[in-house]
């Protein structure tokens, strides 16, 4: 699984994707992740990736002529979506992070400033995506949040053995979270008061204690 990410912002991604069980996937070459400059893209001086918007208003929109350079290079799987993230995009959700864990190879478009030129989306793009409803500031966020939900659903990512992963949470289309219980059994607060586990969680009755994850988790899809 590559994940392709297109930024003006490249640095972003350095810490985040340096630490935890993603640069470990990375290290045993589960995925792999590979940030790519949009100036690199740019046949301007100064490398410039934006301009002002036909029609007047305010603001710079980014420019298709880089993105559509970039992608072009970029897309060397034949299992390959190039996604463009803007908050008028399809809704993200734990489908859509299954359907992309199926992929060889994941474009993702950052956009920036105030738009983006709308042949990115009709011309480039084989989805927009939006991870909710709210504006941030570009797509980089977004992008780590599909890197992270569907690196978690490629086999050997996440510690615990994936088979066993799948059978116990996958139900349908969508993953079962249910509420979970650690030492101490009884935690006792200064206050005198005893947050306990449920008796059925400590009975070692399997059937039961399936039945009681199922009735009080939620299904995520
Ligand atoms: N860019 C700005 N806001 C966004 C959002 N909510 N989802 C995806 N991309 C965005």
């Amino acid at each position: 699984m590559k994940f392709d990410i297109i930024t003006i912002f490249p640095e972003i991604f350095d810490s985040y994707f340096s630490e935890s069980l993603i640069k470990k996937a990375e290290d045993k070459g589960l995925i792999e992740i590979n940030i790519h400059d949009l100036r690199d893209y740019s046949i301007e001086k100064w490398g410039d990736v934006d301009g002002k918007p036909y029609g007047g208003g305010r603001g710079m929109v980014m420019k298709v002529g880089p993105i559509y350079r970039a992608v072009k290079e970029i897309k060397n799987e034949k299992k390959c979506k190039t996604v463009l993230f803007t908050p008028r995009g399809e809704k993200y959700n734990q489908k859509k992070a299954t359907e992309y864990s199926d992929l060889d190879q994941i474009i993702m478009i950052c956009g920036r400033y105030e738009g983006v030129d709308e042949r990115v989306k009709t011309q480039i793009a084989d989805q927009s995506i939006s991870i909710g409803d709210y504006v941030l500031i570009g797509g980089e966020i977004p992008a780590m949040v599909v890197v992270e939900s569907v690196s978690r659903l490629v086999p050997g990512v996440v510690g615990i053995d994936n088979e066993g992963f799948l059978e116990e949470r996958v139900i349908g289309d969508g993953m079962i979270e249910y509420p979970q219980y650690g030492r101490p059994e009884i935690f006792k607060t200064d206050e005198g008061e005893k947050w306990e586990t449920p008796e059925v969680l400590l009975s070692g009755h399997h059937k039961k204690i399936k039945e009681w994850r199922k009735e009080h988790g939620e299904i995520i899809n």
